[in-house]
């Protein structure tokens, strides 16, 4: 009988390749996946383009509301930034897709599960690590295995009549709801500006001259709400998406340090992850205390680690995911962010949890803050300080 392989198909480039390289040698029949997590794309196209190139089932799931729900809220308790910057969208999408593709793999009684991701990336880790996780099956990936570049890809394409657009020929593009990566070509100089024509999600030119609000309501950690109304969790990242990024909000260009050491130049577009987790860890600070802030950020960091690197499964995420939703119970409130050609800024908040205490603050009259308590404090505060500082000053 033919061994029969799954793979992971977006219907890119690379996967496209692999499609065609499963076939022709490794003499397998391959059953395609495509999980739908708000990339946007036309899902008749995918499942035309995976019948054109042969393969003996294509399937289409949807796993938008899972992803919102069970990914990107997790990651906005976590105010999720790998290296401060990036909000972790595609690291995010892949173990929710490579676990789709294993539900698949049983009911298809496949004998090898397949991606397109190559040896110089963080995915191949994403999903080699959840696949490993649920099945003992070999992983083939070609792109890898091949050492392929996309130049040669890209002939093995025309060679085989697959059909790749504009856009694919000059970058490497990977987008979902929490955001849209750009890499390669001429990005490639991380001195070069990025050129206007690779953003489609955030506007560059002709921006609002007027600044824009907007008003977003969280309950125990979770948007429910923008601008006074309710919104399920795949409308409220989409209406995000697309009002910050016509106010020119949501750019990220940074140095990025992959899981393999590679240094990488990285463009992001992430208009609704830029504003959900300024508003977030701005509303967290209002309701926790001091102690909770400092001691958060640290298990904030390590948890965008692990899941940019891949161990979405390790026991220590799901320990730290206790600790985060712990800390959530009373980051309720709401936040107001003022958006200007492409500035972004929290110009408000409330909660009815907030520590913050006006009679307390208040430079004002009536403060019950009593001033003169504060003399000892500072003495006792800074004695190590003062006396290392006079010991020293001596010798
Ligand atoms: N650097 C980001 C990450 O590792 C984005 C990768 C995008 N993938 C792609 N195939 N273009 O999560």
């Amino acid at each position: 009988m033919k061994q029969k392989a799954i793979l992971a198909f977006s219907g890119g480039l690379d996967t496209s390749v692999v499609v065609k390289y499963l076939q022709e040698n490794h003499d397998m029949d391959v059953v395609t996946v495509t999980v739908d997590v708000g990339q946007g794309d036309d899902y008749k196209k995918i499942s035309a383009k995976a019948k054109r190139l042969g393969v003996k089932k294509h399937y289409n799931i949807d796993a938008k509301k899972e992803f919102v729900t069970n990914f990107i809220f997790p990651s906005i308790k976590a105010n999720a930034l790998y290296q401060k910057k990036y909000c972790l969208a595609t690291a995010l999408a892949r173990p929710l897709i490579a676990q789709k593709v294993l539900d698949i793999a049983k009911k298809e009684k496949v004998t090898a599960l397949s991606h397109g991701c190559s040896g110089k990336g963080n995915d191949q880790v994403r999903f080699d690590v959840t696949m490993r996780s649920g099945s003992n099956l070999p992983i083939i990936a070609p792109i890898r295995d091949l050492n392929l570049d996309r130049i040669t890809e890209l002939k093995f394409a025309k060679k085989h009549g697959i059909k790749i657009d504009t856009v694919a020929k000059k970058f490497s593009i990977d987008q979902n709801l929490w955001g849209r990566a750009i890499e390669g070509g001429i990005l490639e100089d991380p001195f070069k500006e990025p050129p206007s024509d690779v953003f489609i999600w955030v506007k560059t030119k002709n921006l609002p001259s007027k600044p824009s609000y907007v008003e977003i309501k969280f309950e125990k950690g979770i948007p429910v709400a923008v601008d006074g109304k309710s919104k399920n969790p795949v409308q409220l990242i989409e209406y995000l998406n697309k009002k910050a990024g016509a106010a020119g909000v949501g750019i990220v260009d940074h140095i990025e340090d992959r899981v393999v050491g590679i240094k990488s130049r990285e463009v992001y577009e992430t208009p609704a992850a830029t504003c959900l987790i300024e508003a977030h860890s701005d509303l967290e600070k209002m309701v926790h205390t001091k102690h909770q802030t400092k001691f958060k950020s640290l298990v904030d960091d390590e948890w965008s680690w692990l899941v940019y690197s891949g161990l979405w499964q390790d026991p220590l995420k799901s320990d730290l995911d206790s600790f985060i939703d712990q800390s959530q119970n009373y980051v309720s409130g709401t936040v107001k962010l003022k958006m200007y050609k492409g500035s972004l800024r929290v110009v408000g908040r409330k909660s009815k949890y907030s520590l913050y205490s006006k009679d307390i603050a208040t430079y004002g009259k009536g403060s019950t803050f009593d001033q003169k308590l504060a003399k000892g404090f500072v003495e006792l505060w800074g004695l190590q300080s003062t006396e290392a500082n006079k010991l020293q000053k001596k010798r």
